[in-house]
């Protein structure tokens, strides 16, 4: 059996960490884990339940009572919970508005760090994406990358995205947005969102996303040639 090869993407948002996670994947021919999905999922799970979300303990016992898995069987695979695919309804409003609140609990981390380091166990071959997933979650994965851009940068695609799906924005509105999380998300005591220590980083504020998915996987062949890990993967790694 060949030794397991995780990679991890980390960075703030809007720096396009999950479609390009969710290409690399592709190309590397490994499952990707979408970790921001699984926070949503918990979030999700105090909305149904009318559950405070500033109750960390109350949220500690819906997840034990409660069953999110992810559904590799499907590219990309599918986030669940209770047994019902709930993709979309994690994007809605309600849930993305409380969604920061309930990952900055502990007890929710624990049982989110512990679910995701299970999925690694059972998936070998894995990129997996997040804010903590090089810095706390996977240490010693094969390949950490530190996704980046500038906040206006990411402000902007942000915007786009959310006029995409028929939404009115003031971008300068989702620019002091995304200001303000960064720092909520970087000085937070659990899982704070910080640079990995050696990891690649790659500013994505004036690359296209082909750039962005070239310079990933030229990476991550890269560091698995310099590691002479058998990859499997096809190409020359
Ligand atoms: O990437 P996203 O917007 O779907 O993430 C949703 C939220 O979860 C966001 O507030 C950051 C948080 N998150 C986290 O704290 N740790 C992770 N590994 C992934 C996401």
């Amino acid at each position: 059996m060949s030794s397991p090869i995780i990679v991890t993407i980390d960075g703030p948002a809007g720096t396009g960490k999950s479609s390009a996670a969710s290409r690399l994947a592709d190309l590397l021919g490994f499952d990707m884990l979408d970790t921001g999905a699984m926070y949503r999922a918990v979030a999700l799970l105090a909305v149904e339940q009318g559950i405070d979300p500033h109750h960390e303990a109350e949220l500690a016992v819906a997840m034990d009572r409660a069953t999110l898995d992810v559904d590799f069987s499907c590219r990309p695979p599918i986030i669940r919970l209770d047994h019902r695919d709930v993709r979309n309804r994690i994007r809605d409003s309600d849930v993305t508005r409380i969604v920061s609140l309930i990952a900055s609990h502990h007890e929710v981390r624990v049982r989110l760090v512990k679910a995701q380091r299970l999925v690694a166990l059972q998936h070998e071959r894995l990129v997996t994406e997040g804010r903590d997933q090089g810095s706390v979650v996977f240490p010693d994965a094969t390949v950490r990358v530190w996704l980046d851009a500038r906040p206006e940068v990411r402000a902007h695609r942000r915007t786009e995205e959310l006029r995409a799906r028929g939404q009115q924005v003031d971008e300068k509105r989702v620019l002091d947005e995304i200001v303000e999380r960064d720092a909520s998300d970087r000085g937070r005591a659990e899982g704070p969102l910080r640079q990995p220590i050696g990891a690649a980083v790659i500013d994505t504020s004036d690359l296209t996303f082909e750039a962005v998915v070239g310079e990933l996987e030229r990476l991550v062949r890269a560091k698995l040639h310099d590691a002479n890990v058998e990859c499997g993967c096809g190409g020359s790694a």
